[in-house]
Parts: structure tokens; C-alpha cells; sequence
């Protein structure tokens, strides 16, 4: 790889021991995909997950004096204020390790923002932008809606090029690489961002490659291409695909495809969806004992749409709608925390499934919209029912799902 002077003086060490351990993971990363050079980026999404692997390496770098010279936003871990106020089961041990995740992401400069959704909000590029974020749900939204370019980073390849400041160019950086070459044929009925988390789940029957999809809605809301980018990276590892007539590189099949033909086509139908939340769910015996949203994190719409729904009534089980810092302030401000309090549901802010703090919900069966919901906290003994969110809602609100 080629290196500019001033990359070439941070691998050797002229800018401290951090950025030049930095630097030579990238370079490493961008020999292996034959990456000709480094490109600069001016926004990074880093994908913290409060685990121990991604905490070891966010302490070495901060042991080696490392400093971003692009601050990223960060992923949610556990809100550290939020369930200190009398929650059950957190342990010392749980409370040190998010604190420990607290202290070297903000020693490294990061933006605490504890959010999976930055590209709605808070960190959004412009078209044709370089940029590194991690996050399933993140580089397909960024690539495909926005049209900017990041390749699928993980949380410690996001962290190294926001401590370089920059990214071996290959992948998806590269015009070439951002052409479709599957066409989807989706004959389901997209009522609900509900039904793009089940077409994103579809990446066994997608296969391998960069999907373009056809006969999808006009109007597709930011919720719903949300949901489908999250399951689509983590069903089949796509960090882009296309929507004839709504991405901003797909005005039509042809220049999706890049003139070329496709490798195969697929057909999607409301079977392959129902078939999926079907076998998805796990065995149950009709009874819930929670619901939970948020995982990729709710907007303050979705917010306000299930306060609408339960104001002046009592849930049945508690409700947990997990949230960015901002959504929650929002939601607070507008009064939609206190109708959601009333009627016993929690506005959680900065909070992922996938954390210690949900241990209290160990051997018990929830309710949610989310595949990914579903999936991660069962490692930790949650099992989960998958339904839409006015099936969620209606099952929280009985304590059975129908
Ligand atoms: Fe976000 Fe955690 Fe789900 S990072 S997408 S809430 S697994």
C-alpha cells in the first residue's frame, strides 16, 4: 500500500504509540484486501459493545495514549444512570465494566452517545461520503439511503480508522463494488417497518452477493429501512443493497445492476415471511411475561406511536422501549415518558438487549418486533415471540400473544 508522509510518520511512531498500533491494523486490513491506499474520513461509527474483548482493546489503545482525531459516535452498552436507580440484579462487576467502557471510550475522544442508530440523527454523511461505521444496521443504511460509502468496519477497525482518521480504500469505498448483482422480486405486502425486518432476514434465500430489490412501496419510512438494514448485514452480511426508484444509486434496474446481468433472481412472498417469524419465535405456551422494542433503537415516533396507543390504559407486563439519550429527552419533554410510565412501561435510553442488565429477565418469555431482539438475548436465557408492534402492543396489554 501506498502511504501518504503523513501516514507513512504515524506508522513509524511520530504521533505515539496508539496511533501507529492504529495505523498498521488498517494497513494490515487493507493489504489483505489489496487496497492500493488510504483514504481520509471526517465521520466514524464505532460499534462498543460493552464486552470484554472490545473493552481489552479500547484499553490498549488508551494505554498506548491513543486520541481520535475523528470523534465517533458510539453504540449503546447500559445506561449506567438509568438502571443504578433500584433495578434488580446488577452486580459490582457489571457496574465496573460499563463504567471501565465508559472511561477509555471517552479518554479515546469518542462521542458518548450510546445510540445504534446515528445515521437518522446525530451522524449523518452526505452522498458519496467516506466514512467508517460499524453496527449491523449501520453501513447498509449509510450506503444504500444516504449513498455515502463505508465497507462493513467492525467495532475495532471503526475505532482504529477514527484514531488515523482514515481507511484503506477497497469494497464498497469503490464504484465497482457497488453494483447489485441479485434481483429480489418482492411480492410480500410491506404494511409495517415490521415486515422489512422479515425481508431482511431473508439472506438464506437471497444467497451471496449485493441485492437489488424490485416491487418494494414508493414511500419506505426511515423506521422501516432501519429494520431492514439491521437484519439484512446480520442475515447475510450485505453492507449495501439497492431499491429500484428509492436509493439514490438505483434510479433503474439497469444502472443498479451496472448494465451487467443478474447471477440469479429471487422471489419474496408473504409465505416467506410468515414462514420466518413462524419458526423464528420460540416455543411458548401463549403467555408473555415482557415486551421490548428498541433493538435497532426506536425514534421518538415510535415512541410517541405506543404512548398513543396506551394512553390511559394499564399493561398487563412490563414494556421496555429502549431508545437513544435524545428520543428519551424528547419523549420526556413532550410528556410521552409519563403516559408511557402510567400505564407501566419504561423509556430506556443508551440500552441494548445484549447486556448483563437484563439478567432479571432470565428463563422468561417476551414479546417483540425486532428478529435481532429475539436473537442476541437468548445467550443470556430470554426467550422471545416475534409480532408485529400492534401485536406487541396488544400482548403486553393482555399478557398473551394471539
Ligand atoms: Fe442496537 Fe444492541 Fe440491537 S446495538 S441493534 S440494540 S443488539
Amino acid at each position: 500500500m501506498k502511504l501518504n508522509e503523513d501516514q507513512q510518520a504515524m506508522l513509524d511512531g511520530k504521533y505515539g504509540e496508539g496511533a501507529a498500533y492504529a495505523m498498521k491494523i488498517q494497513v494490515g486490513i487493507g493489504e489483505c484486501f489489496d487496497a492500493e491506499r488510504m483514504v481520509p474520513i471526517k465521520r466514524a461509527h464505532v460499534a462498543l459493545s460493552n464486552q470484554a474483548g472490545d473493552l481489552w482493546f479500547a484499553e490498549k489503545l488508551v494505554a498506548a495514549g491513543a486520541k481520535c482525531r475523528v470523534a465517533p459516535t458510539v453504540n449503546p452498552g447500559w445506561s449506567l444512570e438509568f438502571f443504578q436507580k433500584g433495578w434488580p440484579d446488577l452486580t459490582d462487576a457489571d457496574i465496573e465494566h460499563m463504567q471501565r467502557t465508559d472511561n477509555a471510550y471517552r479518554t479515546l475522544g469518542a462521542v458518548l452517545s450510546y445510540n445504534c442508530t446515528p445515521y437518522v440523527a446525530t451522524n449523518v454523511p452526505n452522498f458519496g461520503e467516506v466514512c467508517a461505521f460499524s453496527e449491523s444496521s449501520a453501513p447498509p443504511y449509510v450506503n444504500s439511503v444516504w449513498g455515502a460509502r463505508t465497507n462493513r468496519e467492525s467495532a475495532n477497525s471503526a475505532l482504529c480508522a477514527a484514531v488515523t482518521g482514515c481507511v484503506p480504500e477497497y469494497g464498497l469505498l469503490l464504484d465497482e463494488n457497488r453494483k447489485g448483482d441479485i434481483v429480489v422480486h418482492v411480492e410480500a405486502d410491506m404494511k409495517s417497518a415490521y415486515e422489512y425486518h422479515c425481508l431482511g432476514m431473508m439472506g438464506d434465500k437471497i444467497g451471496e452477493g449485493l441485492p437489488v430489490f424490485v416491487g418494494l412501496p414508493k414511500v419506505i419510512t426511515p423506521e422501516a429501512l432501519r429494520n431492514f438494514g439491521a437484519q439484512l448485514n446480520t442475515s447475510g452480511a450485505y453492507g449495501m443493497y439497492h431499491i429500484v426508484g428509492f436509493t439514490p444509486e438505483a434510479p433503474d434496474l439497469e444502472t443498479a445492476l451496472g448494465g451487467k446481468k443478474p447471477k440469479h433472481e429471487v422471489v419474496i412472498t408473504d409465505k416467506d415471511l410468515k414462514d420466518f417469524a413462524e419458526k423464528f419465535s420460540d416455543e411458548n405456551d401463549g403467555k408473555i411475561d415482557f415486551a421490548m422494542f428498541g433493538c435497532p433503537h426506536f425514534t421518538l415516533e415510535e415512541t410517541k406511536y405506543i404512548a398513543e396507543h396506551l394512553e390511559g390504559k394499564k399493561l398487563a407486563v412490563p414494556m421496555y422501549i429502549l431508545v437513544s439519550s435524545h428520543a428519551a429527552q424528547m419523549a420526556d419533554r413532550m410528556g410521552l415518558t409519563k403516559v408511557l410510565n402510567d400505564a407501566g412501561a419504561d423509556v430506556v435510553p443508551d440500552s441494548c438487549p445484549d447486556q448483563p442488565v437484563w439478567h432479571f429477565l432470565k428463563g422468561k418469555t417476551g414479546v417483540t418486533e425486532s428478529p435481532k431482539c429475539a436473537y442476541y438475548p437468548r445467550r443470556r436465557g430470554l426467550k422471545f415471540v416475534l409480532r408485529d408492534l400492534d401485536g406487541c402492543i396488544e400482548a403486553a396489554l393482555t399478557g398473551e400473544v394471539k
